[in-house]
């Protein structure tokens, strides 16, 4: 299994020939590191309608034919503007591929695509190749997320950047509730409002939680295990 971070909430999951993107925003990203040319998925997972996670994805499943997961009101917006492959879900929903499930969790956010109404935010519970994985999407912090304790998570991937999020410190209670094998920090530094230090947070991290923060830059691939 690798991860390899795109930059902002973009992720890529690999494993056994099969990648999983998540939150795809390459083109515009002062961040990214790749063109979305270069990205072939099966699946693309998006966690709301803004347009800094669902980014490339029509583009991209266009070309690859890649199932696209979303919630269901952004999955219609979607398929308005030409999406033939899309699966549209709620919260509490899981989805199927090959030998993994990703769940829709909860995210305390707004969702609009284009001006339109793009149903709730989410997060996703992705479980795969005998890892647990956390993908916040946009979120503060949420009580409920006590409750992720008790699915022992390798990996939560979280936002630390402040202003349409939870910020470094709110990350750091969200780890103490969450309690992750590991965390990577994501969606800071790519707007000048959402400047954050991902390495300060990490060694925060280290130094008073549990967990073992990973700092991964945008185009950094890590074999997870
Ligand atoms: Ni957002
Ligand atoms: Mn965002």
């Amino acid at each position: 299994m690798k991860v390899t971070y795109l930059g902002h909430s973009a992720l890529m999951l690999a494993h056994n020939g099969v990648s999983l993107l998540i939150d795809p925003f390459i083109t515009g990203n002062p961040l990214a590191t790749v063109r979305q040319e270069d990205l072939a998925p099966q699946f693309i997972l998006l966690t709301h309608g803004h347009a800094d996670h669902v980014g490339d994805t029509l583009a991209i499943a266009k070309r690859t034919h890649a199932t696209v997961v979303a919630p269901f009101e952004l999955i219609n917006l979607l398929e308005a503007e030409g999406l033939q492959n899309g699966i549209g879900m709620n919260i509490g929903g899981t989805f199927q591929f090959e030998d993994g499930t990703a769940r829709l969790t909860p995210a305390l956010h707004s969702s609009s695509y284009e001006g339109s109404y793009a149903g709730p935010a989410c997060g996703y519970r992705i479980d795969w190749g005998g890892l647990k994985f956390y993908h916040a999407g946009d979120t503060d912090l949420f009580g409920d997320m006590r409750f992720f304790a008790e699915e022992s998570i390798d990996y939560a991937f979280l936002p630390i950047g402040g202003r349409y999020t939870m910020d470094g410190l709110a990350a750091l209670k969200a780890i103490r509730w969450i309690y992750p094998r590991h965390v990577i920090p994501m969606h800071c530094n790519t707007f000048p409002e959402i400047q954050a230090d991902p390495d300060a947070f990490v060694l925060l991290v280290n130094e008073t939680t549990g967990s073992q923060g990973l700092v991964l830059s945008p185009g950094a691939t890590l074999e997870l295990g």
